[in-house]
């Protein structure tokens, strides 16, 4: 089939490269004419394991371009609106500009001469945007079904995630007959998913609307919750990475998500769950929301939590030490640092007159755009060189393998924060450092 791409994100440049594999013939479409540029020459713009290999793949096949100009997705009989929602300045509320931008491309250059054209959205949007798109359109001339497919996909595992989705959910016009043209459609473009079994659920617009953000937001509670845990164990000297592991074995409430640490972060749960308060807001059910803002400021609150304690474990201040900072992305296996923790708290050290030397294997070039004031070196060894604190704040797979004894050999005091309790607190404590962790104690492992 052929298809457009509209927003070459995370989202939408994955979405294109794993269509084009699927075996359509896809146009994606961006504004940013760099972005365009490269993934033209199959070069990704993101850190994301695997994408680089469906990307030149997909190119190689000559089934896949990538374009500034809008007029080209003309050709186009099925529309993939993904584009970003961030968060709006000076608001909880999503910022539509991009989506309002992309139905006036849409109603300039998507043709339905030849019978209805589908626009199937997958961005991440309030409740209520479907249908107001699907009356802009018809308003706007254009005979377009309009369905809604949220997308689940997770930085660092975007291919698997967009190929082999857990399930897949198809929000479609109540129309009975433009719900089947929207339906069919869409089975054809997924055949492989389909093909494999995937559980996919046909609903109305409002509910797949919903299902994105209610995810979003029991995954954000799930986190929060821990990190609940985690500051009622750093009361009692309960251990919160045990405790998590045994409620973890009841299958009701499951293992997953219960990492506690310094928070979530990245450019979907934090905004996601704000526009969702803004949202129920505007729909006068606010109170249905209302434990979202706990959920926000625990989180909030754990960023706080662990430069305190940074500055317990350094006598009270950090003025003038040497901070070395491990990982600044949001999460492992990403060069994402929007709204990441790891970051945040690296220039609230900085702010607490802290000597911040901060190192991470993809983030750093995002960094220094963002924070040029941020000291940032190429390897975990360099940031260690004489550190009177470490901090782990980033559970990459290479620091967490880092070994203790290497480590001390390069401190100045052996002294470190486990940020994600992802170290193994009696490796280190036997390796002679001052280990701490969150929501854990001593005396607990
Ligand atoms: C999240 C969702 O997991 C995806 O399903 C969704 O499609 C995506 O948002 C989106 O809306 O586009 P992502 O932002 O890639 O995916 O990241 P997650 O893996 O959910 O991690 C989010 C944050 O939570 C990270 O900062 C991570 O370090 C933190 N986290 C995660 C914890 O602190 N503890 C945990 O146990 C798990």
């Amino acid at each position: 089939m052929k298809i457009s791409v509209i927003g070459c994100g995370y989202l939408g440049a994955v979405h294109a490269a794993c269509m084009a594999d699927f075996g359509h013939e896809v146009i994606a479409l961006d504004i940013d004419a760099v972005k365009v540029e490269r993934l033209g020459r199959g070069i990704p713009p993101f850190h994301e394991p695997g994408f680089e290999d469906v990307l030149k793949r997909a190119l190689a096949s000559g089934r896949l371009r990538f374009t500034t100009d809008p007029s080209a997705i003309g050709e186009a009989a099925l529309h993939f609106i993904a584009v970003g929602t961030p968060q709006r300045g000076g608001s909880y509320a999503a910022d539509l500009s991009q989506v309002d931008t992309t139905v006036a491309f849409l109603l300039d250059h998507a043709r339905s001469d030849g019978g209805p054209v589908v626009v199937v959205g997958k961005s991440t949007v309030p409740v209520g945007t479907a249908q107001s798109i699907a009356d802009r359109l018809t308003e706007g001339g254009l005979d377009a079904v309009v369905v809604w497919n949220p997308e689940f996909l997770r930085e660092g595992y975007a291919v698997a995630d967009t190929t082999r989705p857990d399930r897949v959910v198809y929000g479609l016009p109540e129309d009975e007959e433009r719900g089947e043209i929207g339906r069919a459609a869409l089975d054809e473009v997924y055949r492989p998913i389909i093909d494999a079994g995937t559980p996919r659920l046909l609903v109305n617009y409002p509910t797949a609307e919903l299902v994105k953000v209610a995810a979003n937001s029991f995954l954000a509670t799930k986190i929060s919750f821990i990190n609940s845990m985690a500051e009622l164990c750093d009361a009692t000297g309960a251990d919160v990475t045990r405790l998590a592991e045994a409620i973890g074995h009841d299958d009701r409430i499951g293992p997953k998500f219960l990492q506690a640490g310094i928070g979530f972060g990245g450019g979907c749960l934090p905004k996601d769950i704000r526009a969702f308060m803004a949202r129920a807001g505007e729909l006068g059910v606010d109170q249905s929301l209302t434990f979202l803002r706990e959920v926000d400021s625990i989180n909030m609150r754990r960023r706080d939590h662990a430069v305190e304690l940074a500055a317990q474990m350094c006598g009270g201040r950090l003025v003038g030490l040497k901070v070395a900072v491990l990982g600044l992305t949001f999460k492992p296996d990403s060069d994402d640092v929007r709204d990441s923790p790891a970051l945040d708290i690296a220039g609230r050290l900085w702010g607490r007159g802290a000597n911040v030397v901060a190192t991470d294997p993809a983030g750093a070039d995002a960094v220094r755009r963002v924070r040029p004031d941020l000291q940032i070196v190429d390897t975990a060894d360099e940031a260690l060189e004489g550190a009177d604190l470490v901090m782990l704040l980033t559970a990459w797979r290479d620091y967490v393998a880092i070994d203790p004894s290497h480590a001390k050999s390069l401190v100045a005091v052996p002294r470190i924060l486990d940020g994600r309790n992802a170290l193994d607190p009696k490796a280190w404590s036997q390796a002679g450092w001052d280990y701490r962790g969150m929501g854990r104690t001593a005396s607990s492992w």
